[in-house]
């Protein structure tokens, strides 16, 4: 996006995250079309970035919803995505939640063990309902990713084996209270690599075939997120060759593809903006203290991830120098050893590719409040989401009980 970040910065301060609503619809339509000829749908993991304008913004173009909590669930709804193209996942889902997410009558609820199964078909029978259910498989394939985001490893939390979901596929099919649709997968995120997604696509593809052979017809084949973007020179994979590989291991299977893109949707349609506090040298090192901090993003001290970082309008010789926030950890770093000209008071740095998994994983850590966020579309600027002040921070503690003080 061409910016005056200048004057979007005078207008609404940082720290500030900015997001390009024409690069997502972009991002949008080139994964839609690269199914085009197939039933798809794709579902926006909303855990990469929660705005009820992001979601809004995809479900007026079609999008449906991969929740994680009946909390994305809600927002999901709220913000207009149809209950059907709604699908409800994660490891551990408590029973209010699946209480809610079966009246609501959402798509799927994704079921990751035999337990929640059980679960899940209690509460259905309790509501009198039949649970839409899919079941999450881990196909023991290394995505080739960092292991804090690979998922489809037996030993990473998530899913079950290809034999028990067997187990648990005909269970649910004889069940008066569950109907198995669905079949789910997730092998990583920041993909990079077609093979282990075309491998895991295969190795599900030959369960749904061998779930056919037995009465069982599965008619959502939800290949997960995972689609990789560029941070820094990353080789990513193209839409149409990601879509290409999973209709390839498909063949015959008369079933509709959900894919759940977060990352791909949003990481290059958000970038981060802070302001340059002081500049410093200890001993050799220089480094830039601005007022974004761990809090605001935590990618960088979470996983080391890398993001590009770069000065607004100005220019001077170039010299290393790590990018630090104010939150008292040593882990608090925005990058590292990032080429910054000599920088004042004031000056704005653009920390770029944090659409995804940015504001999502904030928090108030220090008391500091959340960052604004704010929309550009078609060349016009939208706040989305007001900067926190120290009176939202507070409100859940003034307004309980204080009769314990004397
Ligand atoms: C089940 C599931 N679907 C989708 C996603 C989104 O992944 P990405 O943002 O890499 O597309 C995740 C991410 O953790 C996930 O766990």
């Amino acid at each position: 996006m061409s910016l005056d970040i200048t004057s979007l910065v005078k207008k609404y301060d940082t720290p500030l995250y900015l997001y390009d609503f024409n690069n997502i619809t972009k991002r949008y339509e080139e994964l839609k079309d690269a199914f085009s000829g197939k039933k798809s749908l794709v579902a926006y993991a909303v855990k990469s970035n929660s705005n009820l304008a992001v979601i809004r913004h995809l479900a007026n173009l079609g999008a449906g919803a991969d929740c994680v909590s009946i909390g994305e669930v809600r927002r999901a709804l709220k913000a207009g995505v149809k209950k059907y193209h709604i699908i409800f996942s994660g490891v551990g889902k408590r029973d209010s939640e699946i209480r809610e997410a079966l009246k609501e009558d959402i798509l799927l609820i994704n079921l990751e063990s035999e337990a929640e199964m059980k679960r899940v078909e209690m509460i259905a029978a309790e509501l009198g309902k039949e649970a839409r259910i899919s079941i999450r498989v881990n196909p023991n394939v290394d995505p080739k990713t960092h292991p804090y985001i690979s998922t489809g490893l037996h030993e990473n939390k998530f899913g079950v084996s290809i034999d028990t979901a067997k187990r648990m596929y005909i269970y649910a099919k004889k069940s008066d209270h569950l109907n198995p649709v669905g079949i789910h997968f997730h092998i990583g995120s920041q993909l990079t690599e077609l093979s282990p997604i075309t491998e895991a696509c295969g190795i599900v593809a030959d369960l749904v075939r061998s779930l056919d052979a037995i009465g069982i017809e599965i008619k959502f084949f939800d290949i997960g997120g995972g689609l990789g973007v560029i941070y820094d020179d990353e080789k990513t994979i193209v839409p149409a060759d990601y879509a290409k590989a999973i209709i390839s291991q498909i063949k015959g299977l008369d079933i509709t593809i959900v894919s759940e893109p977060g990352r791909y949707m949003m990481a290059n349609s958000g970038i981060f903006l802070t302001s340059v506090l002081y500049e410093k040298q200890n001993g050799d090192k220089r480094f830039v203290i601005v007022d974004g901090a761990m809090n605001d993003l935590l990618r960088p001290s979470l996983y080391n991830a890398y993001h590009k970082i770069e000065a607004v309008q100005k220019e001077g010789q170039k010299t290393p120098a790590d990018v630090v926030g104010p939150v008292c950890e040593s882990g608090d770093f925005l990058g590292k050893n990032v080429e910054l000209p000599p920088l004042d008071h004031h000056d704005i740095l653009v920390v770029h590719s944090a659409g995804a998994y940015g504001f999502t994983m904030s928090s108030n850590y220090n008391t500091r409040g959340r960052a604004a966020e704010v929309a550009i579309l078609d060349g016009k600027d939208y706040l989305i989401r007001a900067r926190e002040t120290f009176e939202d921070q507070v409100r859940l503690e003034e307004s309980c009980d204080t009769s314990w003080q004397v």
